[in-house]
Parts: structure tokens; C-alpha cells; sequence
């Protein structure tokens, strides 16, 4: 060994007798933080994505008749899969606590249906139950996913209305939750 080395190790040694116990990191939150409202995640977010899987199946009438369509080429599967990537990861946007919910406040669109103020209240005040129903578009998400990487039409359209009920079933609890449907007349108006 030579002096050079020994040195260095000795003086290892003694640093290591002085140190004292080395402290464990500092645990920190991570720095998340919701950067726009929950207004925008919805209306920019989370409605197109969801609007490219339930507008790529379905029928329309042409002069030959109802015909069904469905994604068919590379390009359209594609299209359901980064659709499906992105309402999935959506469901984490979502668990970022202290979103707004809008910049501009908003009024109850009608009876049963929460303000925009009612809105943050109900979230700040069930945390747990919204955290839950933002799992759920997850759920549907990674559904979603398995059935675009499959390109399985069958899923897809049955998975579209699984979509449905996630975002409802959230919307039913955090901001319309009495809403009155009006009723249609029980007999139509003689005309
Ligand atoms: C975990 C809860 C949650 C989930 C899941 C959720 N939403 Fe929402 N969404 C809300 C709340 C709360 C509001 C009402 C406040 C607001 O308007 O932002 C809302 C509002 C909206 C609005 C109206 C935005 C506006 O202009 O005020 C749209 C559109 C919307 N959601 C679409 C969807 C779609 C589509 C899905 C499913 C793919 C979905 N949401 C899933 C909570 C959710």
C-alpha cells in the first residue's frame, strides 16, 4: 500500500469517526401542483379524448340503409389508443389536490345542480369520494387501452358507455346531483 493511500484512508477513518450517523433524506411531498382549473381539465382534458372514443363507433343512415362504423385503419386505432393514454392519465390530473374548479365563478345551471362555489365545497369536503371516482375513469381508461391495443370493436363500444357511467357517476356526486329532468308530458299533445 503506499503512504499515499494509507493517508488517504486514515484520513477516511477519521472523517467517518467524526461524521455523525448520516441523517435519512428529508421526506418531501413531491411538488405537485394543479396548474389549471378543473373547468379546463374537463372541457380541454378529459371531454375531447372522451369525445374520439364515442364518436369512433356508432351507425349512420346512408341511402343503402343504417350502416355501422368502426375504426378500421392503422390511423384510426391509433387515434382510440392516444385517446385512451390520455383519459388514463387524466385520472392523475385529477388526484392533484387543490384544483380550482374555475377561474370565473358560475352559477347553478338550475335545480339540483351545484355553483361553481357549491362544486369546490363538495370536492374540499369529500376528498376521499372524488379520489374515488377519479379512479374509476382509470379503471375505464385501462380498459379502454387494452381494447384499442386489441383492436377489439366489440370492447370498444361497450367500454365507450363504461366511459359514460365513470363520468357521470362523478358528475352525479360532485355537480348535478338533484337534477330535475323535466318530465315529458305522460300523453303527447293532441296536435
Ligand atoms: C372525479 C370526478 C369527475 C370525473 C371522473 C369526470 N368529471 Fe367532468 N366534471 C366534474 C365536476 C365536479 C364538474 C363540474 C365543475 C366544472 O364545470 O368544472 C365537471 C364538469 C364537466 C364538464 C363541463 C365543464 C364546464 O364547462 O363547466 C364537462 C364537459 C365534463 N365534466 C366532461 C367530463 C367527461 C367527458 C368525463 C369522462 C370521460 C368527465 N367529465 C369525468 C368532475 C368529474
Amino acid at each position: 500500500m503506499t503512504i499515499r493511500r494509507m493517508t488517504g484512508l486514515a484520513a477516511f477513518a477519521l472523517l467517518a469517526a467524526c461524521k455523525p450517523q448520516a441523517e435519512p433524506a428529508p421526506v418531501t411531498a413531491p411538488p405537485y401542483a394543479a396548474q389549471i382549473t378543473l373547468q379546463d381539465t374537463m372541457n380541454h382534458i378529459i371531454d375531447p379524448e372522451a369525445d374520439v372514443i364515442w364518436h369512433a363507433t356508432g351507425t349512420v343512415s346512408t341511402t343503402k340503409g343504417v350502416v355501422e362504423y368502426s375504426p378500421k385503419t392503422d390511423e384510426d386505432w391509433e387515434a382510440q389508443r392516444r385517446a385512451a393514454l390520455r383519459l388514463l392519465e387524466a385520472s392523475n390530473v385529477l388526484l392533484i389536490p387543490d384544483r380550482i374548479v374555475s377561474q370565473t365563478p358560475f352559477e347553478s345551471a338550475g335545480p339540483g345542480v351545484y355553483s361553481s362555489a357549491e362544486v369546490q365545497h363538495q370536492i374540499d369536503a369529500n376528498r376521499a369520494a372524488f379520489n374515488a371516482l377519479a379512479l374509476n375513469l382509470r379503471a375505464a381508461s385501462q380498459r379502454l387501452l387494452a381494447a384499442s391495443d386489441k383492436r377489439d370493436v366489440a370492447s370498444l363500444l361497450e367500454l365507450g358507455d363504461a366511459l359514460d357511467q365513470a363520468c357521470e357517476a362523478c358528475h352525479k356526486t360532485f355537480w348535478y346531483p338533484a337534477e330535475k329532468v323535466p318530465r315529458p308530458p305522460a300523453r303527447p299533445p293532441s296536435p
